[in-house]
Formats: C-alpha cells, sequence, structure tokens
C-alpha cells in the first residue's frame, strides 16, 4: 500500500465556531449546528474513503478548530513541518499533531514559536511534485518560507495574499493533476500572479469568478481525476469536466461558518516526492538600519507600511529609543521579499526615507553601460530629491547635480570616478548608469530638530496643507523667511501662472521683485503677456481689472501687446523704449531679475522673449534654480511640477494654489521644507506684501 493517497482527517466532535479569527466566523458564533456538521463531516469522510485512506487524529476538547486538520502541518515524504498558529485561538492544537506525527513515525520540524506558518493550509504542493506554492500575508510569515524549503528540500514559490475572506492559500488557490491549477487570481498581489502565469501555462489555468470563491470552490481536495468540493456552479463544473475532471460536490456548509471547507478538513499526508527537485527560494532578506527621528518624524512607520504595501515583510531587530528630545533613535530592521524585484522596489523605497542597506555597505553599485545615447539601461535606479550617495570601489561618491526623475551617471575620471544625476535624453555612451538600489544611499539630515528656532517654524507649517484659517499666520512666517533670505544675500525664485494677474496680484509680485525679495521669474508665455497687457490697457485677458468686468473688444488686446513688444524685438527694448512702465516684467528687467518665460502651447505670439525650444528652456530653469533658498509657486501647476523635479531636498517651498489638489500634489515631497496654501493667489500676494510692511514698519498701520 506504499503508494496508496493518504489522507488526515479530524471528526467534529468538539466543532463549533467559539470565536472570530477570520470574517467568515463573523456572526456566526455558536450558530452552526454540531448534528449537521457531523452529518456533513461523515459524508465528506466517506466520499474520500472511497478513492484514498483516511487516518484520523483525535479531536480534543476546547479546541474547536482542530477539525481542520489541513493546518496541522505539511508533510512531504516522512518529513513534517509542524504549524506555528498565528492565533493564540489555535496554537494549543499544535502539541496534538504534534503528538499524531511523532506517534506515526514523521521526522518533526518546528519552526521557532514567533514565526507563524498554518500548514498545509498555506502552502500547496503542485500536484505533479515540482515545487510548492507558499502563501503568506495573512497567517503564515514570508520568513517562514526559506525554512520550509529547507528541511523539505524543495522549490518554493512565494504568494501574497491581499483579499482577507481568502486568508489562507488553499481557500482560492488548487493545484490539480497534470499541472491544472484552480484559483482565483484576484486574491492575489500583482506579482503573486505574475508568478503564477509564469508557471502556469494559460491553457492549464481555470480562473474562477467570485460567486463560485465565496462557495469555497478552490478548497477542493484532488484526487488523480477527481475534485471534491462543496459547491460549483454549472459553469465550473463544465470546465472542469472539459479537461477532463469530475467534480463531487458533498456541502459543507456548517464549516463554511468556520471559514473552511473540503480542503481545511483534510490533509494529505502522501504527496509525490520527485529525487531532482530540490530546495530553492527565491525570498530576499536585508538588513537594514535608520537613524534619525524615527517615531516623532513617522519614519520608522512609514518604512513599515511601506515594506508590507509593497509585499514584504518585516522583523525589527533593534529598535534603540533616543530618550531626549534633540537625540536620535537607531533601528536595524530586518526586510524580507519574496524575490528580487520586489525587494528592489522595497529597498528603492525604503532609500529614499534614509535607510541604509547594511550589508551593501560592503558592497558596490551596479553599473551598466549607456549603449544608446539618450537611453538608460532597464532597471536604471531613478534618482528623488534626496541627496544621494553611490559607492564605487569601496568609496561613498557624492551624486552631484541632485534631482528627482533622473539616472546616476557614473564617469571614470583621471582623478577618479565622478557621480552625476542626469535627465536621460542626456546620457551619453562614455557612461554608466546604476542600476538596482544595491550601494546607494540618500543622506538625510538627522539635525532638523536642532537647528535654530525660525527653522523649527517653518517645520511646523510644513505640517500640512494651510485653509482659510491658517492662511495669515502662514504668510507671517513666509513674510518672515522671506525678509531675512533678503537680509542675508540668498535667493528666492518664484514660479508663477497668469492666474497671478487675473487675481490682481500683479502690483504686489512687482512689488517684491523691486523691494530685491526675488532673484528670478520663471513662467510660461501668459504671465508676461497678461502682465504687460494690464500695465499697458489695464485689464487682464480682456477683463478689466478695477471693475472686474470684460471689456468690449478686450479680448484682442493681449494680441496688441504681443504684436507691440514683437516690434520692439524684446521686453527689455520695449521698457528701454519707455513705453511699459509697470508691472512684474517691467520690474524684472528695471532690477536685472532674470526671467525664463518657458513656451506657449496657444498660437498666439508669442513673446520674441519666450524660450519655445522646451528642452532649452528647461536648462535655462534649472540654471536659474541653481542655489535657491526658497521657491514661491504661485497658480501654475505644470510649471510648479517641473520646477519640483528639478529642485534637491532642503529648498523651502511655498505652494499657492485654489485647489487643494494641486497643492497637496506639489508640497508633498515628503520633506518638511515644503508648504502648501490654498487660497486665492491675489490675495495671498496682497496679504504678504502687507506682512513685508509691518515687518519693516511694524507702527505704520497702528496710526
Ligand atoms: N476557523 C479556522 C481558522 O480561521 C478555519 C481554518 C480553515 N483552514 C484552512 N486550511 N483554510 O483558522
Amino acid at each position: 500500500m506504499t503508494d496508496a493517497i493518504r489522507f488526515l482527517m479530524c471528526a467534529p466532535d468538539h466543532y463549533d465556531v467559539d470565536y472570530v479569527i477570520n470574517p467568515w466566523m463573523e456572526g456566526n458564533i455558536h450558530k452552526s449546528s454540531r448534528d449537521r456538521a457531523a452529518d456533513q463531516w461523515h459524508k465528506l469522510h466517506h466520499v474520500i474513503k472511497d478513492h484514498a485512506i483516511v487516518d484520523l487524529v483525535a479531536p480534543e476538547k476546547g479546541w474547536p478548530d482542530m477539525v481542520f486538520t489541513a493546518n496541522a502541518g505539511l508533510v512531504l515524504g516522512t518529513n513534517v513541518v509542524l504549524s506555528r498558529f498565528l492565533h493564540p485561538e489555535r496554537q494549543g492544537e499544535e502539541p496534538y499533531f504534534k503528538a499524531w506525527f511523532e506517534a506515526n513515525g514523521y521526522t518533526v520540524y518546528e519552526l521557532p514559536s514567533d514565526l507563524p506558518f498554518e500548514g498545509a493550509g498555506d502552502a500547496l504542493f503542485d500536484r505533479e511534485g515540482r515545487w510548492l506554492w507558499a502563501g503568506y500575508g495573512f497567517r503564515t510569515e514570508l520568513d517562514s518560507h526559506p525554512m520550509i524549503a529547507k528541511w523539505l528540500d524543495t522549490e518554493v514559490l512565494s504568494l501574497r495574499l491581499v483579499d482577507n475572506r481568502f486568508y489562507h492559500l488553499d481557500t482560492c488557490f488548487c493545484p490539480l493533476k497534470g499541472g491544472y491549477l484552480l484559483y482565483y487570481p484576484p486574491a492575489f498581489d500583482a506579482y503573486s500572479n505574475h508568478l503564477i502565469e509564469r508557471r502556469v501555462p494559460a491553457e492549464k489555468r481555470i480562473a474562477i469568478a467570485e460567486a463560485d470563491a465565496v462557495n469555497f470552490a478552490c478548497n477542493a481536495v484532488n484526487i488523480n481525476e477527481i475534485v471534491i468540493m462543496n459547491n460549483a456552479s454549472a459553469g465550473l463544473k463544465q470546465r472542469l469536466a472539459d479537461v477532463g475532471f469530475t467534480v463531487i460536490e458533498t456541502p459543507l456548509t456548517e464549516f463554511l461558518k468556520a471559514g473552511g471547507a473540503a480542503k481545511c478538513l483534510t490533509l494529505r499526508t502522501t504527496e509525490p516526492v520527485l529525487a531532482d527537485v530540490h530546495a530553492r527560494v527565491t525570498v530576499q532578506t536585508r538588513t537594514i538600519q535608520m537613524q534619525g527621528h524615527l517615531l516623532d518624524a513617522g519614519i520608522l512607520n512609514r518604512a513599515l507600511d511601506l515594506v508590507v504595501e509593497r509585499g514584504g515583510s518585516f522583523k525589527v531587530l533593534n529598535f534603540n529609543l533616543g530618550v531626549e528630545r534633540q537625540s536620535t533613535s537607531i533601528a536595524e530592521v530586518r526586510v524580507s521579499a519574496p524575490d528580487r524585484d520586489v525587494m528592489e522596489d522595497i529597498m528603492t523605497d525604503l532609500i529614499e526615507l534614509g535607510a541604509v542597506d547594511r550589508p551593501t555597505e560592503e558592497r558596490d553599485a551596479v553599473l551598466e553601460p549607456v549603449l544608446l545615447a539618450g537611453v538608460g539601461p532597464d532597471d536604471f535606479y531613478v534618482t528623488t530629491i534626496y541627496p544621494t550617495e553611490v559607492r564605487i570601489n569601496g568609496q561613498w561618491v557624492r551624486v552631484q547635480g541632485q534631482r528627482m526623475d533622473g539616472a546616476i551617471a557614473v564617469l571614470d575620471t583621471p582623478t577618479g570616478p565622478v557621480a552625476r544625476c542626469k535627465l536621460l535624453r542626456d546620457l551619453t555612451t562614455d557612461e554608466k548608469v546604476v542600476v538596482g538600489a544595491q550601494g546607494l544611499r540618500t543622506v538625510r539630515k538627522v539635525d532638523e530638530r536642532t537647528k535654530q528656532t525660525r527653522a523649527e517654524e517653518f517645520s511646523f507649517m510644513g505640517s500640512g496643507v494651510s485653509s482659510e484659517r491658517r492662511v495669515e499666520l502662514v504668510v507671517e512666517q513666509i513674510a518672515w523667511e522671506l525678509r531675512h533670505i533678503r537680509d542675508q544675500g540668498g535667493k528666492v525664485v518664484v514660479t508663477a501662472g497668469p492666474v497671478v494677474i487675473h487675481t490682481g496680484g500683479s502690483q504686489h509680485l512687482a512689488r517684491l521683485i523691486r523691494e530685491g525679495y526675488v532673484q528670478a521669474l520663471l513662467g510660461g508665455n501668459a504671465i508676461a503677456v497678461h502682465d504687460m497687457e494690464q500695465a499697458m490697457m489695464g485689464t487682464s485677458l480682456g477683463v478689466d481689472m478695477k471693475q472686474g468686468v470684460p471689456v468690449h473688444g478686450g479680448h484682442r488686446h493681449h494680441l496688441k501687446i504681443i504684436n507691440t513688444v514683437r516690434r520692439h524685438g524684446s521686453i527689455a527694448q520695449f521698457v528701454e523704449a519707455g513705453q511699459l512702465q509697470r508691472g512684474v516684467m517691467y520690474e524684472c528687467v528695471k532690477h536685472q531679475v532674470p526671467f525664463c518665460l518657458a513656451g506657449s502651447i496657444r498660437d498666439d505670439g508669442p513673446l520674441p522673449d519666450t524660450e519655445m525650444d522646451l528642452l532649452k528652456a528647461q536648462s535655462e530653469y534649472a540654471r536659474l534654480l541653481e542655489g535657491a533658498d526658497m521657491i514661491l509657486m504661485l497658480s501654475t501647476m505644470l510649471h510648479s511640477i517641473g520646477v519640483g523635479n528639478m529642485t534637491p531636498a532642503g529648498v523651502k517651498m511655498v505652494c499657492v494654489d485654489i485647489n487643494p489638489a494641486v497643492v497637496t500634489k506639489l508640497s508633498d515631497r515628503g520633506s518638511i521644507e515644503s508648504v502648501g496654501v490654498v487660497t486665492d493667489v491675489g490675495l495671498f500676494l496682497s496679504l504678504l506684501v502687507k506682512q513685508l510692511d509691518q515687518l519693516t514698519n511694524p507702527y505704520a498701520t497702528a496710526v
């Protein structure tokens, strides 16, 4: 009888729903009938006995879920990995199952007590024995997979469960004879679905609909050509019949109330052992270190959440809490991911949060050559706004020209390797580019707390998007900061949209420029056009700025302005000719504040100053942004996004827009230096100017 198929079952003498540890149990406490459960169990027992041998483990009082022997452990040959239940409600079953396995001659492997694994509920052999599918995400910890692979000497493929109704792998996944697979794809994350599709050819995948899934159609016992389950739709039965399987339905509704059905009630103890299958795991583990105000700044939470959201898992190995307000904490965290790709994704994000990948401290970054100018290698590391260092030949090299959405290009020079953030289009074939996330670290300032008071106040503003009530307070602080920067000879760059003019902000912005608060202006064709239209004709896009009503023929005004400036050759020449005497552009020319007008998609000009070559305009933006201490983004989403991408962390940014979505998008750089203000930009500028006046002459308004 050595090649007979055997199952382990446990009679439902003490079965009941006594607690809630999965969504099916909710509302079902003590709602199942023991008689009906016994009847259903016996029918299942009977059906299985027709096709295989059933061994029994004695039920134990007080352990109602012991009927679900799938969760006893995972058997291969004479080895068994015993379950480590996640929930205390089931942990008491462990010794009984262990005793049964030992009494029956198995070698029992036990995981560390803090590493949950729920046996064959979460681990299903390919029916041909080629590999083991192992689930994680709810009951089983990813870190158990490598140990299972080692003990059972098999290849483990990790699948992440994402729908809590399908908390065990066997509730939504059932390998069938001949390499077929019955499964419910939405229960898995995208990576796992990919993996399934790579291993199981399309013609062997039987994806089921939700209606069958919630009837536990995947929780089936497959014995050769027979598939035993609680219930299947006619369509599903037909699909299975088409590929040679016969469905036997046997109602298990009483057990559904506890979140289990046919497969859960059985443990297959004879799995095919193939001589040429050996331990193999793709699970990757890294240890990272993080240092900083991990708790106060919420960095540790963000890091740990991110690991799980991306499909990994973690264990905090060490946490050294900084006890004083000023002192920083240090955490050492072990991060696991089902494979290299997921790990790279997680690490890329963790590095952005300032984590250091400890083992890579001893490993260089991986560099790949640029084969085609302007095109990076596939896995190129996408840069962030944070100061970054790359490990090359054992040395940490600081990346120059830090910006977002670039690649790190490395060039060998006689004085050593030089690393630069470069846009894809600027990559040249003599360079190499960093791929993956190894040998990289970002330098997060840890001294944010200890900086002088004003900076702290600025960070207070950074705590979110300000709405009406807070606008004045925020304006006060920005005014203070602007003054400070001007007095120190610093640099403020303004990027502004035409709304600044339409909302009456022109005179205020002009004044900021005149009084030396602005060192560069970035915008498009429109802000300049409407600013000059207003200065010359009193309208902005044909609307009278005093009356607030469109003037007759006003829609032609801006074209007249464009034409006039074109005749003069440039805005500067227009000013020199004495024609333009006020406004934003006038002040820029008068006070030698450089400006860049980047393009126009409207075919109404453009001004001679407008740079229509967008690549040139982008480099001019970048040049004007160099060394900025603060950037004011005034009602222009796209110019602001461009500016944000070009700017490294550490530069203060103030984004003003009437649309909260724009403000949130722009101020969410994950850095405390950016602040969003949701308000009318004209109003904002008038408040700002008023506040600056107050700082200059505090008693003026009291008169
Ligand atoms: N009430 C049990 C639990 O939540 C049901 C187990 C079902 N078993 C299974 N292999 N899916 O643990």
